[in-house]
């Protein structure tokens, strides 16, 4: 990749971006010079909080008794619904939820009342000098629940599914054509139910908040948010302040994976804890408690007809999911909004049912919708392909949508057949037997599977601030966050490629509401709303330098036209004459400037049309408005092989292939780390993780990375990852997709095909853990 480094008419043989640059905070980090969220542990008179949290999934408070707690060493107070001040507002009201804003997924917050919904609500927090002494207190606080029976799932037959009007997956139930009747009609008619188990992000850094409240009116969060601007807004919203009153930090973050793009009431209580005791509180959630905190991937079942010609090409499809949400809101992850986009197929219908059970509110997971969706749509083209005795690819291939299937607008681009070309030539596909369970390595059996990815480019904006010095460093701030993902270093790329400058004199700041606010590191959105803000604020010092230089009697472009100058490389010359110039610094100095600050705004998504992604050597492309009638997605394949232990049904992936059209790729580097972990990521979701929650008593059994199995390296095969060069001229100005999460879309279903290639099982039901699989296995030897 990276053949032509071009990406800007500022400089047009970028040096830093695309390169496979180092992680800029690679030292702080392994240093533990990095700062993270719960590490202010110098704030004057910081205390520590922990939760009191009910093993019970429903009842009612009756009694809490503090005098035992009250009495051990370090004690500073116990909260409850009793004594813990009031929110200004909640997300419970509408005008709560309005104010609280789009970061809100769990309307409820708890230690409002005596009532409890789910196994893991906080009923109390303990607050005492140290971790230690909060956590020995909490254990002699008893709070008394009187139980009474929850509901654990969709699957429990005390609930009744309900149809949420179309409002969690508004955009999947848009639908075309007359897909029932085009079903019932089509020749050949495939119908299949695909469950999903719930999955949880537990990213290594846990949720946590520290509140330090400077005055009456005046707040700072240090938190563990992958959007400091939102979590802003919803903190400010629940204590009745202007958004200007609460600043929250960021610096450095370690995973999120969405768990920490909404607000979580974690963060909340922690602020008001912090209010009632007059003192900085620092708490931090517990691996146990992550998993009844900050979201999860719902529990759910998806049944998929397909109905489709006997060469292959669908005719139509019909989805309907059920999945398990909380007693408040009514989220669902859209899973059909891949399943509408991603193949040519004139029918299209999807409806969606809910059940409310005794959990918190379901939220984000990377590619939340997609993930799952692509497990069904992936797997059933995969049998349709095996029905009628066509390579998996070839189907693919036959339904390969040329414009969007389901608005008729066409791509702003699509490199989806060279991402199958090149992965298949990089797998060896063409040495695939076509016969199912006909490949063996000794005894085990061994499979190939594939499948498509592909991911929305959302639409986002956000602002930058390029200060440039003299001297020739910069300062370039953006309110962004690092998941951990690159983000610090990727800003320094596009910042030293469009100033001219080495990366080493750009100074990255991000992470507080203090900086330019942008979009949150989500939806895929963060690198190309950042790095197009950072870049478009450059043109802003550019043209401030422009003018100066026409104007300076001792400049070489004295009196030049400014649409007659280009900068390259940090030079300021003469399009028609480039040895007519000067460098930004020479003429900074001459003019006695010791720095000078551009801001500028990016946009993303919604028909930004550049001239700087397509490479045009006119500077008023830059930024054009465009007409938004491009639909955009990132797209890729996945290619696995696995092998299969007949006797014990265990599934190890033992080659992996993953390639990506995302636009421009910022670092190779990192991009390349941001495949490999949404592939590992996808590789668990297929083969292992599975939170349970016992039907009975509605409560997690498995809430520690012990008994909650995920992949760890030796799971994990050398995986093949490679990029597209992709030139997009409309997604945003420097033509970034987002890598963030196509990479988890599709996997399950490669993972889930090479198990039908190797055993000629199909497993529909996630993760396809080895008793399931023995299952299959034994269930067709009887047949
Ligand atoms: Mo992602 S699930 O948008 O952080």
């Amino acid at each position: 990749m990276d053949s032509e480094p071009t990406f800007s008419q500022t400089n047009p043989q970028a040096v830093a971006v695309g390169q496979p640059l180092s992680r800029v905070d690679g030292r702080a980090k392994v240093t533990g010079a990095a700062k993270y969220s719960a590490e202010y542990n110098n704030l004057p008179g910081l205390v520590h909080a922990v939760f009191k949290t009910s093993d019970v999934a429903k009842g009612r408070i009756t009694g809490i008794d503090t005098s035992a707690a009250q009495r051990e060493p370090g004690v500073l107070a116990i909260l409850t619904h009793q004594n813990l001040p009031k929110p200004a507002l909640t997300a419970e009201s509408e005008a709560g939820k309005k104010a609280i804003g789009p970061s809100v997924q769990m309307s409820f917050l708890p230690l409002q009342s005596d009532q409890v919904f789910y196994a893991g609500q906080p009923v109390a927090v303990v607050v005492a000098d140290t971790l230690e002494h909060a956590q020995h207190a909490a254990t002699k606080l008893h709070v008394a629940i009187a139980p009474e029976t929850p509901i654990a799932s969709y699957q429990d037959p005390k609930t009744q599914l309900f149809n949420p009007g179309g409002k969690p997956d508004a955009e999947g139930t848009k639908s075309r054509g007359k897909a029932a009747a085009a079903f019932a009609a089509a020749p050949v008619q495939l119908t299949a139910t695909y469950t999903h188990a719930t999955n949880h992000h537990n990213p290594m850094e846990p949720g946590a908040t520290i509140a330090q409240w400077e005055a009456a009116d005046r707040l700072t969060i240090y938190d563990t948010a992958q959007g400091v601007s939102w979590q802003q807004r919803a903190v400010a919203a629940y204590m009745g302040l202007p958004n200007d009153q609460v600043r929250v930090i960021t610096k450095y973050l370690g995973g999120g994976f969405g768990c920490k793009g909404p607000i979580w009431p974690h963060t909340v209580l922690t602020a008001l804890t912090a209010k009632a005791v007059g003192r900085p509180v620092k708490l931090v959630l517990t691996r146990p408690q992550m998993f009844t905190s900050m979201g999860h991937r719902e529990d759910q079942e998806q049944t998929l007809r397909l109905g489709a010609t006997k060469e292959g090409e669908l005719l139509a499809m019909l989805h309907e999911k059920h999945s398990t949400t909380s007693q408040w809101d009514d989220y669902a992850e859209s899973n059909s909004k891949i399943i509408r986009m991603l193949y040519a197929c004139p029918a299209f219908e999807a409806t969606t049912k809910l059940a409310r059970a005794n959990v918190i509110t379901p939220s984000w997971m990377r590619a939340p919708g997609e993930a799952p969706g692509s497990f069904a749509i992936e797997c059933a083209l995969d049998d349709l392909a095996a029905q009628l005795g066509l390579d998996p690819l070839e189907i693919r291939l036959r339904n390969y949508a040329d414009k969007d299937p389901s608005t008729g607008q066409p791509w702003s681009s699509k490199s989806l057949k060279q991402c199958y070309q090149r992965g298949a030539e990089l797998f060896g596909w063409n040495k695939r037997n076509p016969k199912n369970g006909a490949t063996r390595d000794g005894k085990t059996l061994v499979g190939y599977g594939m499948a498509t990815a592909s991911y929305p480019v959302h639409s986002s904006q956000g602002n930058a601030r390029v200060r440039l010095y003299a001297d020739g460093h910069a300062v370039v701030q953006v309110g962004a966050t690092d998941l951990g993902t690159g983000t610090y270093t990727i800003g320094t790329q596009v910042a030293a490629d469009a100033l001219g400058i080495a990366p080493d004199k750009v100074r990255f700041e991000l992470g507080d509401t203090m900086l330019p606010t942008t979009n949150i590191s989500g939806g895929s959105m963060g690198a190309g709303t950042f790095s197009s803000s950072i870049y478009v604020a450059t043109q802003s010092v550019w043209q401030q330098l422009t003018k100066l230089a026409v104007q300076d009697t001792k400049s070489p472009l004295f009196r030049a036209k400014p649409t007659d100058v280009e900068v390259v490389k940090g030079r300021l010359q003469l399009k028609a004459n480039p040895s007519k110039g000067e460098g930004f610094a020479d003429l900074m100095k001459r003019a006695d400037i010791l720095d000078l600050e551009g801001s500028g705004q990016g946009k993303y998504g919604a028909g930004y049309e550049s001239g700087l992604a397509a490479g045009a050597a006119k500077s008023d492309d830059a930024g054009k408005e465009a007409t938004g009638q491009h639909a955009m997605h990132s797209f890729g394949a996945h290619f696995c092989e696995v092998h299969v232990d007949p006797d014990l049904g265990t599934v190890r992936v033992t080659r992996w292939v993953s390639v990506v059209a995302g636009g421009r790729i910022l670092n190779s580097k990192t991009a390349r780390s941001q495949i490999m972990g949404g592939g590992i990521m996808g590789i668990g979701a297929a083969l292992m993780e599975q939170a349970v929650r016992d039907p009975n008593l509605a409560r997690y059994t498995n809430a520690n990375l012990a008994d909650y199995h995920m992949p760890v390296n030796a799971d994990i095969p050398d995986m093949t990852v490679e990029f597209i060069d992709e030139k997009d001229s409309y997604v945003n100005a420097m033509g970034v997709k987002g890598i963030g999460e196509i990479s988890i879309v599709g996997t399950a279903a490669a993972v889930g095909n090479a198990i039908f290639h190797a055993t000629g099982r199909r497993l529909r039901d996630l993760p396809m853990t080895p008793n399931k699989v023995l299952a299959a296995m034994n269930q067709s030897l009887k047949a």
